[in-house]
């Protein structure tokens, strides 16, 4: 089977014609991009689109983040969101919180969020005390935790709630056979954990920097 090689004119082809970036979003990326130098960690135009797509799809009314930083995901998702539609968005670190807000406000989708700075382990583990659930769990925080959030969000979507995972390629260095990082052999678990994993339903895709869609059954 021919593959196409996404080269920068067609990935560029692929943001004009299959991406509808609300004004805020722009703004949020744009924003980021000039103010901090690890902007790479915002999800791409695209990878926004799809989250968008999945919340539409799947009627989700609850989502939960795990890693918010500028919150431009938080974002996507707050506005694909009906509005009785409810975000928990956790961070470790309220340092980039002025941009998610003011762009929480400029969309009028901050009733929607509720933002909890905290260890993200913590908060779900609370959560799973309290008996609360999601529909939908994005995982993108501390990539040494991967293992345990993702235990955690099993916990915390019903039977036909959705996990969705970034970073499972770890810009390649999945592929290293002996990783001396900690949290690359942690993804590495994750991905073999899940591949095997009887409890979900699984789509690993290789866009952005490849996204897990673990279901659970
Ligand atoms: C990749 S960024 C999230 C990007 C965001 N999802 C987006 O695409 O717009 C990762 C975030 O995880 C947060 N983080 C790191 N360790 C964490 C922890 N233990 N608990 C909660 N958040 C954490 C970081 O502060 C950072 O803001």
């Amino acid at each position: 089977m021919p593959k196409t090689i996404i080269t920068d004119e067609l990935y560029q082809y692929c943001l004009d014609k299959g991406v509808r970036e609300h004004p805020a979003l722009v703004s949020l990326r744009q924003q980021t991009k000039v103010q901090l130098e690890n902007s790479q960690m915002l999800i791409s135009p695209e990878q926004g689109a799809f989250l968008a797509m999945l919340i539409r799809l799947m009627n989700v009314n609850s989502y939960l983040e795990v890693g918010v930083f500028t919150g431009y995901s938080a974002l996507w998702a707050a506005l694909a969101l009906p509005e009785t539609g409810k975000i928990v968005a956790l961070d470790i670190s309220d340092e980039h919180s002025a941009l998610a807000e003011s762009a929480w406000h400029a969309a009028k989708v901050r009733h929607k969020i509720e933002y909890i700075v905290a260890p993200a382990k913590e908060s779900m583990q609370s959560f799973i005390a309290k008996g609360e659930s999601f529909d939908l769990i994005f995982i993108d925080a501390n990539k040494s935790q991967y293992l345990e959030y993702y235990e955690l969000a099993l916990q915390l979507v019903p039977s036909g709630g959705l996990i969705m995972i970034d970073n499972v390629f770890m810009y390649g260095q999945v592929l290293e056979d002996n990783a001396k990082k900690a949290y690359i052999k942690t993804l590495q678990k994750l991905n073999d954990l899940i591949k095997d994993d009887p409890r979900v339903d699984i789509s690993m895709l290789p866009f952005g920097d490849g996204i897990t869609l673990a279901r659970k059954k």
